[in-house]
């Protein structure tokens, strides 16, 4: 297989639309030592944008993250033009123009006409088809999607996107230039979302259904996926900043284009948000409330409880085995007892606090099926040895007695308890399996390589893991047991389980190396 040829830093590199992401694409071109050539159909557009791109560059020379002599030739390297023919020298067009399918094909049809045929067009759009934008051009195989991430000088991924008739040799290419640029290319074949605008829905959809069947509050739900899930935003903070009407079409668009999928389906929560005007930061309220003076309100902490001596734990701790040692230190004695399916009578105690890691199902589900009355759930945790908090969850036969044990016993351990009520699958958990289900159909339908999509959503969204590798590391038999147990609880499918899932159980194999 040839190497694939990044587009030499001696050629030039047209921009077309210079909003906030041509300025960004354009800027991180000329830093890579391109020639830049700016259009925009805006009267002076081109030229703010020229001005504004130089401006930041000599910021960043200032604030000395930047060499002011690299910064001024960068900045030397940029030229508006007012015609699109003044891009005929571009061995690499971006477009970044408004979202419009027809805006695109008609802007793609002029540049056929005006650049050579070798001239490779590249499209920024975060949502369209690649095959539609290039359908009817004379060459489509040299369209391709090069999705940067906003605000682009920072964000190091980029999705490079090939449509039915993109040649493979193009999108190589474009690959190799985003890493020539410092960036992180993944691959990924055009379909609705690409890998991130897809893979990450889970995240905002569990949140909102969780919220939806009052799980817990708002800043509760963000609390755990922060500080237990180890993700920088819960999924509300990040709704408020994306914005919530922006958030909403994206998932509305992945829905609708996948047929009214009940995987991607939106939120009724969302719908009145945006009905409401409440956007989000930008309108000063979404979730929360950024009015001027509006404290932040804090999520359920319980206050603390005496430890008790003696705690139970049912079921193989797995990725959370580092849980005992905390209770070692705290001087909480655990005893570690299998999962039966039923416990004999009297094997576990009325009055013993038992705790188990979340398989899916809620405690009360669970508790009955193996003759637990005082069953508590804790949910999962990036790094048990470190978290210091945990969603929790009591049956419904549990005794709050024995519920504040079990709640003293995490909090002598270092540990602030969230209380949840008895959803299936917690919080945490239920949210990572859903995000690894859906990279998992990903792979599944070629959409990119397990490796790809792990990528993405850690450097596209700032997870602190890929979800595949996490899937892993909680062990594919778990994962796969809560979705099981998740889909027989809401009956629904949204929950069904990647045949990919399925087939890496069986054979015992991890998930984050599998091929596409
Ligand atoms: P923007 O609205 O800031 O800028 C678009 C620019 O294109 C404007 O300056 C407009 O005058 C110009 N324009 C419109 N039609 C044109 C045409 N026919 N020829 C030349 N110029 C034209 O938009 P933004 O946010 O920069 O987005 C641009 C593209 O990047 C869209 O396809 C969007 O979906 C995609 N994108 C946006 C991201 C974001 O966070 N804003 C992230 C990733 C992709």
């Amino acid at each position: 297989m040839p190497v694939a040829v990044a587009v030499p830093r001696d050629a030039t590199v047209a921009v077309i639309g210079t909003g906030t992401m041509g300025c960004g694409i354009a800027q991180v071109a000329a830093q890579a030592g391109h020639r830049v050539r700016l259009f925009d159909t805006r009267l002076g557009a081109a030229e703010r944008a020229q001005t504004g791109i130089a401006q930041t560059l000599s910021a960043l020379a200032a604030k000395g993250k930047l060499d002011a002599a690299a910064a001024d030739a960068a900045a030397a390297r940029i030229v508006a033009v007012h015609a699109l023919g003044d891009c005929v020298s571009a061995r690499l067009v971006i477009e970044a123009i408004v979202e419009d399918l027809a805006e695109k094909r008609t802007l793609l049809r002029e540049l056929e006409k005006v650049v050579t045929a070798s001239t490779i067009l590249a499209s920024n759009t975060s949502s369209l088809s690649i095959t539609a934008l290039a359908a009817g051009l004379r060459f489509p195989g040299r369209v391709v999607g090069m999705h940067f991430f906003n605000p682009v000088p920072l964000m190091q991924l980029v999705e490079v996107v090939s449509g039915l008739a993109t040649d493979d040799a193009v999108a190589e290419s474009v690959a190799a230039t985003a890493a020539a640029w410092g960036k992180q290319p993944v691959r990924a074949m055009s379909t609705p979302g690409f890998i991130v605008n897809r893979c990450a829905r889970p995240f905002y959809g569990e949140a909102l259904r969780l919220l939806a069947e009052r799980a817990a509050d708002v800043p509760t739900l963000d609390a755990l996926m922060r500080d237990a899930g180890g993700f920088r935003m819960g999924a509300f903070e990040l709704m408020d900043l994306i914005g919530n009407d922006v958030n909403l079409a994206v998932t509305r668009g992945v829905w609708q284009a996948c047929y009214h999928d009940p995987r991607y389906a939106p939120s009724v929560l969302q719908e009145e948000r945006v009905a409401a005007g409440r956007l989000g930061r930008k309108s000063g309220r979404g979730f929360y409330d950024y009015a001027e003076g509006a404290s932040r309100p804090a999520p359920a902490t319980l206050s603390p409880q005496p430890a008790p001596r003696r705690l139970v734990v049912l079921g193989e701790l797995g990725i959370a085995s580092p849980l005992v040692r905390r209770f070692d230190q705290a001087g909480v004695a655990v005893e570690q007892a299998p999962a039966h399916e039923a416990f004999p009578d009297g094997a576990i105690g009325v009055g013993d606090a038992v705790l188990a890691l979340s398989d899916g199902r809620t405690a009360t589900e669970r508790g009955a099926a193996s003759g637990v009355r005082n069953l508590v759930l804790f949910d999962l945790a990036l790094d048990y040895a470190r978290c210091n908090r945990l969603g929790v969850a009591r049956a419904d036969t549990c005794s709050i007695g024995t519920f504040e044990a079990v709640a003293g016993a995490l909090q002598a351990a270092g540990i602030a308890v969230s209380a949840v009520d008895d959803v299936a699958g917690l919080v945490v958990l239920r949210t990572v399996a859903a995000l690894a289900n859906e990279a998992a159909d990903a792979v599944t339908q070629g959409v990119a390589s397990a490796r790809d999509v792990d990528i993405a959503l850690q450097k596209g969204v700032n997870y602190p893991r890929g979800p595949l590798q996490w899937a892993d590391a909680i062990g594919v038999a778990r994962v796969r047991e809560v979705l099981v147990h998740l889909a027989s609880h809401y009956g629904d499918d949204r929950y069904r389980l990647s045949p990919l899932i399925a087939r890496r159980h069986a054979a015992r194999a991890p998930l984050a190396d599998a091929a596409p």
